[in-house]
């Protein structure tokens, strides 16, 4: 049975980049709520237990815990910042407020080299971001580390195999972190590695069959990798028996309603269906500005034609979706820390309780470079691998307000001109998301002679790892203003166009 490890998420923002790392040294991991159920822990062959940082402090009253019994299981613990506090303060050690807070790099100085930080030097740079420090040490522990603010930076029984460390490893500013989580998983924990995209492959199309048997799935498919990626598996594991439906929702963009049914067709053939729902998407949308009401009302008509479409081919029980992991943990929050539910996305949040399909979420485990990766695999071309996230709701949320055909215009041409220039500038490549969005504002201005009442149109365009977090993007001004130009010369109805330069948090990166 496949080992894993996993990560006890006590709200950190980094519980997610701990996953990563663990799962990118060849061990699958997953991220669970600290009130996970000891059964748990058997059934899935969890051979390592990691808890995270998180915004508490175990000082106070009602901090965020776990049961007691995780420590008596024998599988080994390491615990990260809170997590370190957390297992000092259960196991009869002591944890105190400090005067200041400790945030930014620090040196560390190792002082047990033995087990966690075998084979790496005497000195490490780090990076530490907490109030709280143990302390005292729990009885049996051995000091491992400090540094000049925290003097228990690293602490260990080798005998229970329970560490902790101060510091985050999973951080990219802590240089050899990594290490040190290899350490900890390989040389404490025991495991044995090499969980990989290739034993992925083989592992999922085996689920898929048995738990699809002689049955037909209907696969949502929009073009985007997660979507492809999914078709793409299912195509392995059943081949014609997965339909996959593309949906022209009257809400994508320039060229997207052919481009996306072409490629299937030609470069990468598989059984597809294409769908035109244009006007049922618009006519259900009529006067609508909530966003969160836009949102399901989208993800309620997509289900709606889904279901239409199996009706019309017969019986098909399963529909396929491309969600992904980090799709699953913002919509399941633990306790409404950076987990916490912030959009209703509308491949999990937003599907109906009721829904007639059983659902196959074959990239459910998966982070986005790994659907990549499973993607390279399947043969996919990087075109498609490498394309830009676009939300399932599409140009809906980029309008600011009600949808139209007037507008779903403007913004269709504007975004394109977006796109194109920052080809042409070889930079789009580089840019996690670019695009426009149409403001429900108008704004004076002079054409010729004339005075003019047009339209605003927002530009975003910004970096990102995996859009949780986010910056905005510094394009050259004369590439910004090349953009600007065009739009408001070409795009009629348009008159002002403006940069949005907020980051992620505390803005979010689509503005509905
Ligand atoms: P936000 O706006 O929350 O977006 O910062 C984070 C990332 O998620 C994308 N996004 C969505 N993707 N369905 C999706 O499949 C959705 O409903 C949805 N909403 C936002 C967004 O484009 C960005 O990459």
């Amino acid at each position: 049975m496949r080992e894993s490890a996993i990560v006890l998420d006590f709200g950190s923002q980094y519980s997610q980049l701990i996953a990563r790392r663990v799962r990118a040294l060849g061990v699958y991991c997953e991220i669970v709520p600290p009130g996970v159920l000891m059964e748990k822990l058997r059934r899935d062959n969890v051979r390592a237990i990691i808890l995270s940082g998180g915004p508490a402090s175990v000082v106070t009253d009602g901090a965020p815990s776990l049961d007691k019994g995780i420590l008596e299981l024998g599988i080994p613990l390491l615990g990260i910042c809170y997590g370190m506090q957390l297992l000092a303060k259960l196991l009869g050690g002591t944890v105190r407020g400090a005067e200041s807070r400790e945030y930014g790099p620090a040196l560390l100085h190792v002082d047990g080299a033995r087990w966690l930080f075998d084979g790496m030097p005497g000195k490490l740079d780090v990076w530490m971001s907490h109030g709280d420090q143990v302390e005292r040490l729990p009885e049996g522990f051995e000091l491992l580390a400090h540094t000049a603010n925290c003097p228990v930076a690293a602490m260990g029984h080798s005998e229970r195999k329970i560490y902790g460390v101060q510091f985050h490893p999973e951080v990219v500013h802590t240089p050899r972190g990594s290490e040190v989580l290899r350490n900890f998983l390989f040389n404490i924990a025991g495991c044995k590695g090499g969980w990989s995209m290739a034993g992925f492959v083989e592992e999922a199309v085996g689920k898929i069959r048995e738990r699809v048997g002689n049955e037909r799935v209907l696969c949502g498919l929009s073009g985007g990798v997660d979507s492809t990626v999914t078709a793409a598996l299912l195509d392995r594991a059943i081949g014609r028996r997965c339909v996959a439906v593309f949906v022209d929702n009257g809400l994508l963009r320039m060229g997207e309603a052919e481009a996306v049914p072409t490629f299937f067709r030609d470069e990468y053939r598989i059984n597809l269906r294409v769908v035109d729902a244009r006007e049922r998407f618009l006519a259900a949308l009529e006067g609508v500005t909530d966003p969160e009401r836009k949102r399901h009302i989208i993800g309620h008509m997509f289900v709606e034609v889904f279901k239409a479409e199996a009706d019309k081919l017969g019986d098909i029980p399963f529909l396929a979706q491309g969600t992904l992991y980090p799709d699953v943990i913002e919509s399941t929050s633990t306790f409404g820390g950076p987990s916490a539910r912030i959009k209703s996305h509308h491949n999990v949040g937003g599907l109906p309780d009721d829904i007639d399909f059983a659902l196959v979420e074959p990239l459910r485990e998966l982070f986005k470079d790994e659907v990549r990766q499973l993607g390279r695999r399947l043969g996919l071309p990087e075109k498609v691998l490498t394309r830009q996230p676009f939300p399932g709701p599409g140009l809906a949320v980029r309008i600011i307000g009600e949808v139209t055909d007037e507008r779903l215009r403007m913004l269709r041409e504007a975004d394109a001109r977006v796109q194109q220039e920052l080809e042409d500038e070889e930079i789009y490549d580089q840019i996690w998301q670019s695009f426009a969005l149409l403001l429900p504002v108008k704004s004076v201005g002079v054409m010729g002679d004339e005075r003019t009442y047009g339209n605003v149109v927002a530009l975003r365009i910004v970096s990102s790892a995996d859009g949780m977090t986010s910056d905005w993007v510094k394009v050259p001004y004369e590439v910004l203003g090349r953009i600007s130009s065009r739009i408001i010369n070409e795009v009629r109805g348009v008159g002002r166009v403006v940069y949005d330069i907020s980051p992620k948090p505390p803005s979010t990166i689509e503005w509905e």
